[in-house]
This record gives C-alpha cells, sequence and structure tokens, in this order.
C-alpha cells in the first residue's frame, strides 16, 4: 500500500507574528511536488494559528503543538481538542519528547491524548523516541514499543496517525540519526504494528522521522524504504525547508 510522503514542520516556540507572516509568504511562493505525492504540516504555536490559517496555501494544512487530554473546562492555560476542531485546524501533535522531559508527560497520558483528540476528530502525530542513555543501553526498542503500546492499548482506529520516531538525543543538537539507523527503528516499529495491530495497519501507517532533519541530510533518509517524511524542527523556520519537502521526489524514485 502506497504511503504518502509527509513532511511537517514544528516551529515550536517560536516566532513573532512578523516572523510567521515571513515564513508563510517563503512557503507559499515555493515551488514543490504536487500534494498527491507530499502531504505537508506546518505547526505554529497556538497564539499564530488562526494568522497562519488566513494566510497559508491551500495544499499545505496546519497542526497545533498540543491539546489538553479531555474536554475543556477549569484547566487554566489549556487548549482543548474541541477548540482546535472548532477553528478549523485539522492536525495536532502529541507526545513530542520535548513536553514529556520538560512537563512529565507520561506514556500514558499521551495514549489518553491521542485518543481523546482522535475521537474528536483531529489527525494526530505521534511522537516516540529513546534518550541517549537509553540507545546507549539497548533500550531503544523497548522504549519506542511501550510508547507506542500506550497510544495502541487507547486507540482502535490508526488511519489518522502518524507516528513520528524522533530520538532525543537527535533532537537539536545537529546530530542526526544516520540513515541506518532511521530505518533500523522505523522497521522494528512497522513490525511491531505488523504483530501487534495487524499488517494493514503496519503497511499504511506513516512512520516519520526527526532530529537535526536539514537540507542537506534529508535526501539519504528520504530514500530508506521504511522513512516516510520528517517531522522537521529548526530547519522548518528556514528556506531550506522547501529542500526538504522535495525530498519526496527521491522516495518515488527510491
Ligand atoms: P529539530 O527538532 O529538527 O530542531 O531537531 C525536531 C523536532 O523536535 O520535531
Amino acid at each position: 500500500m502506497a504511503r504518502k510522503f509527509f513532511v511537517g514542520g514544528n516551529w515550536k516556540c517560536n516566532g513573532t507574528a512578523e516572523e510567521v507572516k515571513k515564513i508563510v509568504t517563503t512557503l507559499n511562493e515555493a515551488e514543490v511536488p504536487s500534494e498527491d505525492d507530499v502531504e505537508v504540516v506546518v505547526s505554529p504555536p497556538f497564539v499564530f494559528l488562526t494568522l497562519v490559517k488566513t494566510l497559508l496555501r491551500p495544499d499545505f494544512s496546519i497542526a497545533a503543538q498540543n491539546c489538553w487530554v479531555r474536554k475543556g473546562g477549569a484547566f487554566t492555560g489549556e487548549v482543548s481538542a474541541e477548540m482546535l476542531i472548532n477553528l478549523g485546524i485539522p492536525w495536532v501533535i502529541l507526545g513530542h519528547s520535548e513536553r514529556r522531559q520538560l512537563l512529565n508527560e507520561s506514556d500514558d497520558f499521551v495514549g489518553d491524548k491521542v485518543a481523546y483528540a482522535l475521537i474528536q476528530g483531529l489527525k494526530v502525530i505521534a511522537c516516540v523516541g529513546e534518550t541517549l542513555e537509553q540507545r546507549e543501553s539497548g533500550a531503544t526498542m523497548k522504549v519506542v514499543a511501550a510508547q507506542t503500546e500506550a497510544i495502541f492499548d487507547k486507540v482502535s482506529n490508526w488511519s489518522n496517525i502518524v507516528l513520528a520516531y524522533e530520538p532525543v538525543w537527535a533532537i537539536g543538537t545537529g546530530k542526526v540519526a544516520t540513515p541506518a539507523q532511521a530505518q533500523e527503528v522505523h522497521s522494528e516499529l512497522r513490525k511491531w504494528l505488523h504483530d501487534n495491530v495487524g499488517p494493514e495497519v503496519a503497511a499504511s501507517t506513516r512512520i516519520i522521522y526527526g532530529g537535526s532533519v536539514s537540507g542537506a541530510n534529508c535526501k539519504e533518509l528520504a530514500t530508506k524504504p521504511d522513512v516516510d517524511g520528517f517531522l522537521v524542527g529548526g530547519a522548518s523556520l528556514k528556506p531550506e525547508f522547501i529542500e526538504i519537502i522535495k525530498s519526496a521526489t527521491l522516495k518515488q524514485n527510491a
């Protein structure tokens, strides 16, 4: 089953309104492969979601960077899945390692969030990934399988989930996983999906790589059979994001 190449841009907690407008202008003017060949989703901070939605070209989509675990109410500072739906935001990133590590989001909590967001009708970029210590102790697959299982346990329909493998040691460090390291974990994750969810879900779920992806290193990564795209942080704020989107064509030729 063909998996459409997916490129997400995670802008994290960056930008002023002026800078956001500049990034959107660059994206709008870019010549990129058609939406039949690549799905592009950018993820601005909450406060700029409406601005980006108004300005962004219609063939690119938008994700929030988080949402609350259940229905809204007396949860100061939170944004609910219902609010994102109400604004017409189709995607949300959940389980990013920065939230797992800095805000102590547990595997279970992330699983609950993914399940609730899906029920409300959002599509989810669900992030998993090991720390350097976990990799060096040989626990990579155990960790990412446990993170994936916590989501799988609570979800019955995987068609609106993109799984993002983002090794924590590669995020924002300039230390990208080698294509072989990425392929190894992606193929293990697909095997995990095959054995625990089923062959159809394993064949159709996009597993994207994140962690110091750049215009230069995306090309070789994109040709790996189980790398179905990227979740890009730092480079998504720069014009080189366009190069990363274009790596979708390498995938087709691979
Ligand atoms: P990075 O971030 O590309 O800046 O390493 C990736 C991410 O956190 O999604």
